[in-house]
């Protein structure tokens, strides 16, 4: 057994954990000083008046000797915190909620919070307008939180570099169906509340988990190699609303020889039916959409599970190893069933005038405000039929499988991928990367 003994200096080095992870698109994102293993989210929520009540229970691990940490959270009155069962001071500023427990946390030590809070929801907006985090609507909630929304619903350490594995109980009224990422444990009605219980046992980055509550029918099916496939699609849409998701299981055998075995403990669809339609996210083993998506959103989502969910960027500007990967994956798909080759996409783009949008931004490095331009998903799946060009298809398929084997359940950066190109290939690559990845406008040579 070992013996941990507090000498003066271990004491004395007690301090604050850091505000952000230190991710420049998002200074304040995440925290430092400690490692998430698991949340236990408990939700009541009411659609007609947006009332929220919830209790959120971290279980973390101190990285260092902590005199105070903090969690992101924005909005709701925060009711009480405990740490280790004794109540912890607390103040707020903006998204950072910074929390004193009654006495320091020696580095190594595991520990408990329980946040208790509640409030009326809203519609929060990122800085691109889109959808972000728990959007109320008349009928449930939709929530999406990439990048970093995750704060709009609980308290949290809002970054995928600290993953987590996820309970979920939610509280629903009566004829509402909650839908969260893994698979449902528990469903049962009292007193004119439902309560559905869900269980994520892969670890998860924050952005990616989900909650929503609507109109929605259940159903449970299995796919390759038995995964089981929960979708979730509003009453209200018509049948041929699932017309995109029904070669769900062709698509995940496809990938599953092209990437490696599917990542996760399940897999499904959550189909919504909101006005704000063609919004879609990759949330974890269950990929959102705000209305009917068609097949090859259902497999740029489906590719997202195992390119940005299970290997995450470990910086937001490495944002093109999600959406470049889950872009050139829908060609890949296409290119299987004897449609439009990825080279053949490679031609219609590349053709685009030197005007077009996706040329305007640096792919690995857009800016915090252009997370989802053209250039990262388009100009980021033009790099990589490039560089099937380059390096030749065996070299490829063996680099996107390696990329997958070598960083799943955890993140990774552009600089890992680029090593990891070269050593596979044995070609130097940084000139093409160069070209591709780090200088705005149309490429002419490479
Ligand atoms: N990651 C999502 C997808 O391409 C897109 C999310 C768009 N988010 C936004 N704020 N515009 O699958
Ligand atoms: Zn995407």
């Amino acid at each position: 057994m070992a013996l941990l003994i507090a000498t003066p200096a271990d004491a004395s080095a007690a301090r604050p954990g850091a505000p952000g992870v230190g991710d420049a698109y998002f200074p304040l994102a995440g925290n430092g000083g400690y490692d998430v293993r698991h949340y236990d989210l408990d939700i009541r929520y009411t659609p007609a008046t947006k009332a929220f009540v919830g209790v959120t229970s971290i279980s973390a691990r101190a990285e260092q000797a902590l005199s105070s940490f903090n969690l992101d959270l924005r909005g709701f009155t925060v009711r009480s915190i405990t740490v280790d069962g004794r109540a912890a001071a607390f103040t707020r500023d903006g998204q950072e909620l910074t929390v004193t427990p009654r006495r320091d946390l020696r580095r190594g030590a595991d520990f408990t919070v329980v946040v208790r809070y509640d409030g009326t929801t809203g519609q929060p907006t990122d800085n691109t307008d889109a959808l972000y985090g728990w959007v109320s609507y008349a009928d449930g909630a939709f929530v999406a939180n990439e990048p970093e929304g995750a704060s709009t619903w609980y308290p949290v350490n809002d970054h995928q570099t600290d993953k987590a594995t996820y309970d979920f109980t939610i509280t629903v009224p009566d004829g509402k169906t909650a839908v969260a990422n893994g698979e449902l444990v528990g469903r049962r009605s009292s007193r004119g509340w439902t309560t559905f219980k869900w269980h994520a046992r892969d670890p998860m980055a924050s952005y990616l988990s989900t909650a929503s509550i609507g109109d929605y029918d259940l159903r449970f099916s299995r796919g390759p190699n038995g995964l089981p496939i929960i979708d979730a699609v509003d009453r209200d849409l018509p049948d041929t609303a699932d017309d995109g998701i029904a070669r769900t299981s062709s698509i995940i055998s496809y990938f599953n020889d092209v990437f490696g075995r599917y990542p996760f403990s399940s897999f499904g669809a959550i189909i919504d039916d909101d006005e704000d339609a063609g919004y879609a996210l990759e949330t974890q083993t269950r990929p959102i959409y705000s209305g009917a998506p068609s097949e090859s959103t259902v497999a740029h989502e489906l590719a997202h599970q195992w390119y940005g969910n299970s290997v995450s960027p470990s910086l937001w500007k490495d944002i093109w190893l999600n959406e470049g990967f889950a872009t050139y994956a829908e060609w890949l798909w296409e290119e299987h069933n004897g449609g439009t080759t990825a080279a053949a996409q490679f031609d219609a783009l590349y053709a685009r005038p030197d005007t077009a949008s996706l040329w305007r931004n640096v792919v690995a490095d857009p800016g915090a405000t252009n997370l989802f331009v053209a250039s990262v998903y388009d100009k980021g799946a033009l790099t990589l039929q490039a560089l099937r060009e380059k390096i030749g298809d065996r070299s490829f398929f063996a680099l996107l499988k390696a990329w997958y084997a070598l960083h799943r359940n955890s993140d990774a950066s552009t600089g890992d991928f680029i090593a990891l190109a070269e050593k596979i290939s044995r070609q130097p690559l940084r000139p093409f990367f160069q070209t591709w990845l780090y200088t705005a406008g149309k490429p002419v040579t490479w």
